[in-house]
């Protein structure tokens, strides 16, 4: 499948490219999946972790929670398809993951479905402000005294105003859409990929097969030779 898909990039120029990327993208780089092996819906109850009722229930374990994941990433480090995805300075980035990862590797055209562990919000006031190290006291607080919490969307909230629009748009103009990494079942994201007319790739070691071309591999191993038939 990878030789038939480099086949087709290399018949003609790709202009508008969207790539949109879940949890597996950051699989080499160390950062656990949500779903499949070791995924952390496997350990822990999204119920209890990742929606506003757990964190008005207790917001100092939703943070720990947080605090840990927001450590896994600060030690980790963008990958070769991270990489890859960057260098193609013409793409728009989608990615579900809130680990900031492709910006980190230089990508600059990001839209955030899920927001960024490295961004909080104000429970009171709504305003959003990085937050690279870790808290002292858990849960972080804002100056107006209101909790912190995580700027990212837990289930049962909606996205970011117009991350859906903007990303619905450029994925239904794209002529080539790269899907990598993610298991697809997380809507209103997931439902994204059917809005693309045209040629489409899956990077995923367990591909599901919405695309033109699936290709059974990592993120890592696939993506940078992608990528190098497109420059
Ligand atoms: P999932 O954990 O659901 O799926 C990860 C996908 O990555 C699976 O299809 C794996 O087969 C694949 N995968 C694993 N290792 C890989 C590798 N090395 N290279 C490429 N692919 C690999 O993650 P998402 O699809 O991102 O939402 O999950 C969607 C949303 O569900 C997340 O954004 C999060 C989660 O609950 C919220 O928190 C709102």
């Amino acid at each position: 499948m990878l030789d038939e898909a480099l086949r087709e990039i290399r018949r003609r120029k790709w202009e508008r490219i969207v790539d949109f990327t879940g949890a597996g993208v950051s699989a080499d780089s160390g950062i656990p999946t949500f779903r499949g092996a070791g995924g952390l819906w496997r350990n822990f109850r999204s119920e209890d972790l990742a929606t506003p009722e757990a964190f008005a229930r207790d917001p100092a374990l939703v943070w720990q929670w947080y605090e840990w994941r927001r450590g896994l990433v600060r030690n980790a480090d963008p990958n070769a398809a991270h990489r890859a995805i960057a260098s193609l300075e013409r793409a728009i980035v989608i990615t579900q993951n809130v680990d900031a990862l492709h910006a980190r590797a230089g990508s600059r055209n990001i839209i955030e479905l899920h927001g960024n562990l490295f961004r909080v919000r104000c429970t009171r006031e709504r305003t959003t402000q990085d937050a690279l190290d870790a808290f002292h006291e858990l849960p972080p607080r804002c100056d107006c005294g209101a909790l912190l919490r995580p700027d990212v969307v837990w289930f049962g909230e909606m996205l970011p105003e117009g991350a859906l629009e903007t990303a619905a748009q450029a994925i239904s103009s794209a002529d080539l859409l790269l899907v990598i990494g993610t298991s697809g079942v997380v809507y209103p994201a997931a439902g994204l990929v059917s809005l693309h007319r045209g040629l489409s790739i899956e990077i995923n070691p367990q591909p599901s097969n919405v695309c033109t071309y699936a290709i059974a591999a990592t993120a890592a191993e696939a993506t940078p030779k992608i990528v190098e038939a497109l420059q």
